[in-house]
């Protein structure tokens, strides 16, 4: 597309009736062309992902695309095919402004149906009208003069797993990092001007687990992260937290960073690590993706490769349910030994079950420590089966690929860290077993990462993530979705539903805790402290020091502007 037609598509934008002003449209087209010209011609016009299969594009005529249509529908709830494309997102009304139903979705039951696409005009939605396809710091450089020039405001994009939509904001300029792919294992990586080495890989802002663990398995190694194939090793995952099945032994995300290259909203390429930068490093480790800057790459201490032991447990829930009290009853009663003991896991999959972790134990052991869950397992029409993995990367292909999360349909979730305290006490368990029954009732099976850090030996104050995380033991958490043409008044109750549900019934179970900010409630009432707790001021004032013109904001990030500047997320007041 030339810049005419793009000129021609932002003023359609305009004309389909964006709620703020919109700078975006103040700009010429010598001002694109010479923004175009500084990154070396990859600025492109962002257009919605399933575009190909619609033949009206923001109102006006256009021809659909059937072999490209044909791959999009075949592949529409495929995250590998999603992570490939600037316009999706994983969960897909980001894609859309919900607030005012401008969207461009297919029918995730059935992407071939043509009650979504015949005589439907596909709308330009969230997807930034331009955007650039990061090769190096000087793209993101450009891109922030530009900004400062223009008022045209910025957005970054990685993979698009952000659960509160953060990788995309109306009418900015768009700076995609999914094509900084490099890696390098180095088994004594020293962090610039530091003097101690670690065994580390470094991986470029768009390498994906899946890569990275491959990549770590080959050279003897273990990369400790994430339950998905496509979330990003090197954006928002690491900087707001990055939990892990293995994280109770060898802590989050944010504790295995060693140093970080970001080019600061001042237009500085710096190096962050323990012996430089340090205060932009501790932000880094914790204070979330999109508001320091832009990660170029991180380097990540990674373990040997060493066995795994693990339990896939499923079982038959009886008609009534009536055997649910007892499973909950042998989670809550078992997790304070199974967290000390360096379990970690997922509970709840289809069908109902669990998949837990252990890197210390040995299989006897195991067996051991998971007897009473075996045995209700045997009881009730379900399966145990405890085996030794030999690593990590053997582990994630044989047991993540098949459960993770579904992807291409609007979902969102709200979360609580739940302390170990809870757990330890008569009237704590029976809270907690209580609340899970209601939980199951009003919202399905409770899904559950057990994933908090709690046998990891931590240093305080030496990351910004909430200090909840670090006496927490289960990340706990529930979960809505709608269709793809539910109303705007749909997706509010929804919204509202999870609201409610985190605010009310998680924070009554632990209301001094806090959430993780990657999968919490959406419209939580107190984000500061329940993201960051006691950590908030100081990352504030990071957040003033390398960006002292608000050039980077998001939803409900460090240094946040309010709900004024971010109109596609709908008002539930
Ligand atoms: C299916 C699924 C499974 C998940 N499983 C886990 C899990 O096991 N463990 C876990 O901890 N979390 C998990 N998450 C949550 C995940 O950590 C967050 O969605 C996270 O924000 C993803 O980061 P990303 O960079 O891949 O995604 P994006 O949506 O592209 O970006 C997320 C945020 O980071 C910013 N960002 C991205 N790249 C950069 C960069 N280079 N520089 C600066 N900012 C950047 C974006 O602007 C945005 O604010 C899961 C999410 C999904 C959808
Ligand atoms: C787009 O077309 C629809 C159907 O004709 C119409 O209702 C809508 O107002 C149009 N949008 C704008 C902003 O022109
Ligand atoms: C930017 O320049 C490249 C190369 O000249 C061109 O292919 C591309 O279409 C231009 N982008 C826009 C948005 O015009
Ligand atoms: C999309 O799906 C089809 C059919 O499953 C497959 O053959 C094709 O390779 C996929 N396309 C891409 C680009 O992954
Ligand atoms: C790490 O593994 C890659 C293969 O994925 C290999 O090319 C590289 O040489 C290995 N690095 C070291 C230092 O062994
Ligand atoms: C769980 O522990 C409580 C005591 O705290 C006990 O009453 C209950 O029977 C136990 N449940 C199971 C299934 O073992
Ligand atoms: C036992 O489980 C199997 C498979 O999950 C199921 O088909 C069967 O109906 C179950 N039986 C009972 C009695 O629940
Ligand atoms: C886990 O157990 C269930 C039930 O026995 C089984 O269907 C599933 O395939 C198992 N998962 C793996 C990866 O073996
Ligand atoms: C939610 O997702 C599930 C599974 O992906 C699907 O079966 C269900 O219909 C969805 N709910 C709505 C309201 O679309
Ligand atoms: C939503 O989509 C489904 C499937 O295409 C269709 O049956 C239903 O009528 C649609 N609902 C509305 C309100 O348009």
């Amino acid at each position: 597309m030339d810049l005419r037609g793009i000129l021609f598509v932002s003023i359609l934008i305009i004309a389909t009736g964006s709620a703020s002003s919109t700078p975006i449209l103040n700009v010429s087209p010598a001002q694109w062309k010479a923004l175009n010209v500084s990154v070396g011609g990859r600025l492109h016009a962002g257009t919605p992902f399933a575009l190909p299969c619609f033949s009206k594009y923001n109102n006006i005529s256009v021809s659909a695309d059937e072999a490209e249509c044909s791959a999009i529908q075949a592949n529409y709830t495929s995250s590998t095919f999603r992570v490939e494309r600037f316009s999706a997102n994983m969960n897909n009304q980001y894609e859309t402004c919900m607030s005012t139903h401008s969207a461009c979705l297919l029918d995730t039951a059935n992407p071939r149906d043509p009650l979504a696409t015949d005589g439907i005009s596909c709308n330009q939605g969230e997807i930034s009208p331009y955007y650039i396809d990061v090769r190096g710091p000087s793209d993101i450089q450009a891109a922030f003069e530009f900004s400062k020039g223009t008022g045209v405001p910025l957005s970054i994009k990685n993979t698009g797993h952000d659960y509160m939509g953060r990788s995309r904001r109306i009418n900015s300029l768009g700076m995609w990092t999914h094509n900084l792919q490099t890696m390098g294992y180095d088994p004594r990586f020293v962090p610039e001007l530091c003097t101690s080495s670690h065994r580390a890989i470094t991986v470029g802002a768009g390498v994906t687990f899946e890569q990275v663990y491959k990549f770590a398995d080959d050279n003897d190694s273990m990369f400790i992260g994430g339950y998905a194939q496509t979330i990003g090793a090197s954006g928002g995952w690491m900087m707001g937290g990055g939990h892990s099945v293995l994280t109770p032994s060898f802590g989050l995300g944010v504790d295995r960073v060693l140093e970080i290259k970001i080019v600061t909203p001042d237009g500085q390429l710096r190096t962050a690590n323990a012996c430089q930068n340090a205060d932009l490093f501790w932000a880094l480790r914790g204070g979330g993706g999109g508001t320091f800057g832009v990660v170029i790459e991180s380097t990540h201490l990674v373990e040997q490769r060493i066995p795994i032991q693990v339990i896939n447990m499923t079982f038959t829930p009886t008609d009534t349910n009536s055997n649910l009290q007892e499973y909950f009853e042998v989670l809550v009663n078992n997790s304070a030994h199974w967290g000390e003991e360096g379990w970690g896991g997922h509970v709840n999959h289809a069908p109902p079950g669990l998949i837990y972790v252990n890197p210390r134990l040995s299989l006897a052991e195991a067996g051991a420590s998971m007897a009473q869950l075996s045995a209700f397992a045997r009881a009730n029409n379900g399966t145990a089966i405890i085996e030794t993995l030999p690593s990590w990367f053997p582990f994630f292909t044989k047991f993540i690929v098949e459960v993770e999360a579904a992807v291409g349909i609007p979902a969102t979730l709200g979360s609580r860290l739940i302390p170990k305290a809870l757990f330890e006490s008569e009237a704590g368990r029976s809270q907690l077993v209580v609340h899970l029954l209601k939980q199951t009732i009003e919202l399905g099976l409770p899904y559950i990462p057990v994933t908090t850090p709690i046998a990891f030996n931590y240093t305080p104050g030496a990351t910004s993530v909430t200090p909840a995380w670090r006496t927490a033991l289960w990340h706990l958490s529930g979960k809505a979705n709608w269709s793809y043409n539910s109303s705007t008044a749909d997706i509010r109750a929804a919204l509202s539903t999870i609201h409610d549900f985190a605010h009310e019934d998680l924070t009554a179970l632990a209301p001094d805790s806090g959430a993780y900010m990657n999968e919490a409630d959406v419209y939580e009432s107190d984000h500061e402290y329940t993201y960051w707790g006691v950590n908030y001021e100081r990352l504030l004032a990071v957040k003033t020091k390398y960006d002292p013109r608000g050039l980077l904001d998001c939803w409900r990030c460090v240094g946040w502007k309010g709900a004024a500047q971010f109109p596609c997320y709908p008002d539930l007041s």
